[in-house]
Protein backbone atom coordinates (compact mmCIF):
# COMPACT_ATOMS: atom_id res chain seq x y z
CA UNK A 1 0.00 0.00 0.00
CA UNK A 2 1.26 3.03 -0.67
CA UNK A 3 2.09 6.39 1.20
CA UNK A 4 -1.06 8.50 -0.01
CA UNK A 5 -3.41 5.22 0.21
CA UNK A 6 -2.26 5.28 3.89
CA UNK A 7 -2.89 8.52 4.63
CA UNK A 8 -6.58 8.50 3.27
CA UNK A 9 -7.48 5.34 4.93
CA UNK A 10 -6.20 6.94 8.40
CA UNK A 11 -7.80 10.56 7.64
CA UNK A 12 -9.12 11.67 10.96
CA UNK A 13 -12.51 12.21 13.09
CA UNK A 14 -14.17 15.52 13.41
CA UNK A 15 -11.74 18.18 14.22
CA UNK A 16 -8.49 17.13 12.72
CA UNK A 17 -8.78 18.07 9.10
CA UNK A 18 -9.71 21.37 10.23
CA UNK A 19 -6.92 21.32 13.11
CA UNK A 20 -4.52 20.15 10.03
CA UNK A 21 -5.44 23.42 8.47
CA UNK A 22 -4.87 25.85 11.36
CA UNK A 23 -1.09 24.25 12.05
CA UNK A 24 -0.68 24.15 8.62
CA UNK A 25 2.32 20.85 9.55
CA UNK A 26 1.28 17.47 8.31
CA UNK A 27 0.58 14.85 11.06
CA UNK A 28 0.94 11.37 10.92
CA UNK A 29 -1.03 9.18 11.03
CA UNK A 30 -1.05 5.75 12.69
CA UNK A 31 -3.48 2.70 13.87
CA UNK A 32 -2.49 1.00 17.02
CA UNK A 33 -4.31 -1.25 19.21
CA UNK A 34 -3.13 0.42 22.38
CA UNK A 35 -6.01 2.85 23.69
CA UNK A 36 -4.78 6.25 25.53
CA UNK A 37 -6.19 9.44 25.21
CA UNK A 38 -4.30 12.83 24.32
CA UNK A 39 -4.79 15.41 26.12
CA UNK A 40 -2.58 18.54 25.56
CA UNK A 41 -3.91 19.93 22.07
CA UNK A 42 -7.27 20.65 24.48
CA UNK A 43 -4.98 23.79 26.00
CA UNK A 44 -4.06 25.13 22.62
CA UNK A 45 -5.46 28.02 21.56
CA UNK A 46 -5.42 26.98 18.19
CA UNK A 47 -7.84 24.29 18.81
CA UNK A 48 -10.37 26.70 20.04
CA UNK A 49 -10.70 28.21 17.19
CA UNK A 50 -11.60 25.34 15.53
CA UNK A 51 -14.14 24.12 17.70
CA UNK A 52 -16.05 27.51 16.82
CA UNK A 53 -16.50 26.31 13.25
CA UNK A 54 -16.75 22.33 12.98
CA UNK A 55 -20.08 21.92 13.55
CA UNK A 56 -22.11 24.11 11.09
CA UNK A 57 -24.27 22.64 9.21
CA UNK A 58 -24.32 19.28 10.02
CA UNK A 59 -24.19 18.88 14.11
CA UNK A 60 -24.98 22.03 15.88
CA UNK A 61 -28.22 21.93 13.74
CA UNK A 62 -29.27 18.46 15.15
CA UNK A 63 -28.12 19.09 18.93
CA UNK A 64 -30.80 21.77 18.53
CA UNK A 65 -33.84 19.66 16.65
CA UNK A 66 -33.23 16.98 19.52
CA UNK A 67 -33.54 19.76 22.27
CA UNK A 68 -36.36 21.58 20.77
CA UNK A 69 -39.49 21.98 23.20
CA UNK A 70 -37.68 19.95 26.09
CA UNK A 71 -37.87 21.53 29.36
CA UNK A 72 -35.40 21.46 32.19
CA UNK A 73 -31.74 20.82 33.52
CA UNK A 74 -29.65 19.87 30.40
CA UNK A 75 -25.77 18.95 31.09
CA UNK A 76 -23.25 19.54 28.19
CA UNK A 77 -20.65 16.83 28.82
CA UNK A 78 -17.10 17.92 27.48
CA UNK A 79 -18.45 21.14 26.43
CA UNK A 80 -15.41 23.03 24.77
CA UNK A 81 -15.46 26.75 24.09
CA UNK A 82 -19.54 26.67 24.69
CA UNK A 83 -20.47 26.96 20.87
CA UNK A 84 -23.34 24.97 21.52
CA UNK A 85 -24.63 26.05 24.64
CA UNK A 86 -24.26 29.59 22.87
CA UNK A 87 -26.57 27.89 20.24
CA UNK A 88 -28.97 26.45 22.61
CA UNK A 89 -29.34 29.14 25.22
CA UNK A 90 -32.44 30.58 22.44
CA UNK A 91 -34.46 27.69 24.35
CA UNK A 92 -35.98 29.57 27.18
CA UNK A 93 -37.16 26.49 29.10
CA UNK A 94 -33.73 24.95 29.71
CA UNK A 95 -30.97 25.60 32.11
CA UNK A 96 -27.80 24.92 30.72
CA UNK A 97 -24.92 23.77 32.04
CA UNK A 98 -21.31 22.48 30.89
CA UNK A 99 -18.29 20.93 31.80
CA UNK A 100 -15.05 20.16 30.44
CA UNK A 101 -11.59 19.28 31.37
CA UNK A 102 -9.77 22.39 30.08
CA UNK A 103 -10.01 25.28 31.88
CA UNK A 104 -8.54 27.29 28.87
CA UNK A 105 -11.58 26.26 26.87
CA UNK A 106 -13.98 26.90 29.55
CA UNK A 107 -12.50 30.46 29.84
CA UNK A 108 -13.29 30.73 26.43
CA UNK A 109 -17.09 30.03 26.91
CA UNK A 110 -16.98 32.47 29.98
CA UNK A 111 -14.95 34.95 27.10
CA UNK A 112 -18.43 34.24 24.94
CA UNK A 113 -20.33 34.98 27.46
CA UNK A 114 -21.80 31.86 29.08
CA UNK A 115 -22.44 32.11 32.64
CA UNK A 116 -19.18 31.27 35.08
CA UNK A 117 -21.40 29.41 37.38
CA UNK A 118 -23.07 27.50 34.92
CA UNK A 119 -19.94 25.60 34.37
CA UNK A 120 -17.54 23.45 35.47
CA UNK A 121 -13.78 22.09 35.00
CA UNK A 122 -14.13 18.48 35.82
CA UNK A 123 -13.14 15.32 34.16
CA UNK A 124 -15.98 13.50 32.81
CA UNK A 125 -15.26 10.07 34.06
CA UNK A 126 -15.94 11.13 37.47
CA UNK A 127 -18.40 14.21 37.13
CA UNK A 128 -18.94 16.89 40.26
CA UNK A 129 -22.76 16.47 39.85
CA UNK A 130 -25.44 14.66 42.27
CA UNK A 131 -27.42 11.85 41.21
CA UNK A 132 -30.46 12.89 38.65
CA UNK A 133 -29.14 16.31 38.63
CA UNK A 134 -29.90 16.63 35.53
CA UNK A 135 -33.28 16.24 32.94
CA UNK A 136 -31.03 15.84 29.83
CA UNK A 137 -27.29 15.81 28.66
CA UNK A 138 -25.63 15.66 25.57
CA UNK A 139 -22.16 15.06 23.94
CA UNK A 140 -20.70 15.83 20.70
CA UNK A 141 -17.59 14.90 19.00
CA UNK A 142 -15.77 13.92 22.22
CA UNK A 143 -16.56 10.20 23.57
CA UNK A 144 -14.65 8.86 20.75
CA UNK A 145 -11.47 10.23 22.07
CA UNK A 146 -11.30 8.78 25.49
CA UNK A 147 -10.05 5.36 26.12
CA UNK A 148 -12.41 2.29 26.47
CA UNK A 149 -12.36 2.28 30.50
CA UNK A 150 -13.17 6.32 30.28
CA UNK A 151 -16.05 5.40 27.86
CA UNK A 152 -17.53 3.30 30.48
CA UNK A 153 -16.64 5.48 33.28
CA UNK A 154 -18.23 8.99 31.26
CA UNK A 155 -21.55 6.71 30.11
CA UNK A 156 -22.27 5.41 33.82
CA UNK A 157 -21.36 8.92 34.99
CA UNK A 158 -23.96 10.57 32.39
CA UNK A 159 -26.72 7.82 33.34
CA UNK A 160 -26.07 8.57 37.58
CA UNK A 161 -26.24 12.65 37.17
CA UNK A 162 -29.05 12.06 34.09
CA UNK A 163 -32.54 11.63 34.48
CA UNK A 164 -34.48 11.19 31.72
CA UNK A 165 -32.00 10.90 28.33
CA UNK A 166 -28.85 11.81 26.84
CA UNK A 167 -27.62 11.93 23.77
CA UNK A 168 -24.14 11.35 22.19
CA UNK A 169 -22.69 12.25 18.76
CA UNK A 170 -19.39 11.07 17.42
CA UNK A 171 -18.27 8.90 14.75
CA UNK A 172 -18.40 5.11 14.14
CA UNK A 173 -16.35 3.23 11.30
CA UNK A 174 -17.84 3.56 7.70
CA UNK A 175 -16.70 -0.07 6.87
CA UNK A 176 -18.58 -1.29 10.08
CA UNK A 177 -15.43 -2.69 11.22
CA UNK A 178 -13.52 -2.21 14.55
CA UNK A 179 -10.76 0.02 13.38
CA UNK A 180 -9.57 0.79 16.62
CA UNK A 181 -7.71 3.48 17.70
CA UNK A 182 -7.05 5.46 15.22
CA UNK A 183 -3.52 7.55 16.47
CA UNK A 184 -3.05 11.09 14.99
CA UNK A 185 -3.26 14.48 16.16
CA UNK A 186 -6.78 13.97 18.42
CA UNK A 187 -6.76 10.55 18.16
CA UNK A 188 -10.18 8.43 18.59
CA UNK A 189 -11.70 4.99 18.27
CA UNK A 190 -13.19 4.41 14.67
CA UNK A 191 -15.45 1.51 15.71
CA UNK A 192 -18.56 -0.56 14.46
CA UNK A 193 -22.20 0.88 16.10
CA UNK A 194 -22.18 -2.93 17.47
CA UNK A 195 -18.93 -2.19 19.47
CA UNK A 196 -20.53 1.43 21.22
CA UNK A 197 -23.79 -0.45 21.58
CA UNK A 198 -21.59 -2.76 23.83
CA UNK A 199 -20.44 0.19 25.65
CA UNK A 200 -23.71 1.94 26.03
CA UNK A 201 -25.63 -0.68 27.13
CA UNK A 202 -23.06 -1.38 30.33
CA UNK A 203 -25.15 2.01 31.22
CA UNK A 204 -28.50 2.39 29.44
CA UNK A 205 -31.06 -0.14 29.17
CA UNK A 206 -32.39 1.96 26.17
CA UNK A 207 -30.36 3.17 23.24
CA UNK A 208 -31.42 4.50 19.55
CA UNK A 209 -29.01 4.88 17.48
CA UNK A 210 -29.47 7.92 14.67
CA UNK A 211 -27.72 9.19 11.53
CA UNK A 212 -25.53 12.46 11.86
CA UNK A 213 -25.12 14.47 8.41
CA UNK A 214 -21.31 14.50 10.03
CA UNK A 215 -19.01 12.22 7.73
CA UNK A 216 -15.34 12.11 6.51
CA UNK A 217 -13.69 9.46 4.15
CA UNK A 218 -13.39 6.73 6.98
CA UNK A 219 -16.42 7.25 9.51
CA UNK A 220 -19.95 8.49 9.51
CA UNK A 221 -21.37 10.43 12.68
CA UNK A 222 -24.41 9.10 14.90
CA UNK A 223 -26.49 9.63 17.27
CA UNK A 224 -26.81 7.63 20.07
CA UNK A 225 -29.96 8.62 22.18
CA UNK A 226 -29.87 6.62 25.90
CA UNK A 227 -31.88 6.19 28.45
CA UNK A 228 -32.99 3.48 31.25
C1 LIG B 1 -13.25 17.46 20.13
S1 LIG B 1 -13.63 18.44 21.47
C2 LIG B 1 -15.39 18.72 21.40
C3 LIG B 1 -15.82 19.90 22.19
C4 LIG B 1 -17.29 20.27 22.09
N1 LIG B 1 -18.14 19.19 22.51
C5 LIG B 1 -17.65 20.71 20.71
O1 LIG B 1 -18.48 20.08 20.09
O2 LIG B 1 -17.11 21.71 20.24
C6 LIG B 1 -13.44 17.24 22.75
C7 LIG B 1 -13.62 17.86 24.10
O3 LIG B 1 -13.51 16.86 25.11
C8 LIG B 1 -12.88 17.45 26.22
N2 LIG B 1 -12.36 16.37 27.06
C9 LIG B 1 -11.43 15.47 26.71
N3 LIG B 1 -11.20 14.61 27.72
C10 LIG B 1 -12.03 14.98 28.73
C11 LIG B 1 -12.29 14.46 30.02
N4 LIG B 1 -11.63 13.38 30.49
N5 LIG B 1 -13.22 15.07 30.77
C12 LIG B 1 -13.89 16.17 30.32
N6 LIG B 1 -13.69 16.70 29.09
C13 LIG B 1 -12.77 16.11 28.30
C14 LIG B 1 -11.80 18.31 25.60
O4 LIG B 1 -11.24 19.25 26.48
C15 LIG B 1 -12.56 18.93 24.43
O5 LIG B 1 -13.22 20.11 24.78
Amino acid sequence: MNIKKIIQLSLPPIFLSLYRQVIKKKAIYRVTPKSHQDLEMYWSEDFAKVLDTWGEGNVWDEIQLLMTARKGQVLDIACGTGKTIELLSKFLDLNIYGCDISEVLINKAIDRGIRSNTLKVCDATDLPYGDNEFDWAYSIGSLEHFTEDGIEKFLEECSRVVGHASFHQHPVSRSDKNDGWITSTQSYHNNSVEWWLGKYHKSFKNVTVLDSAWQDEISLGKWFICSN
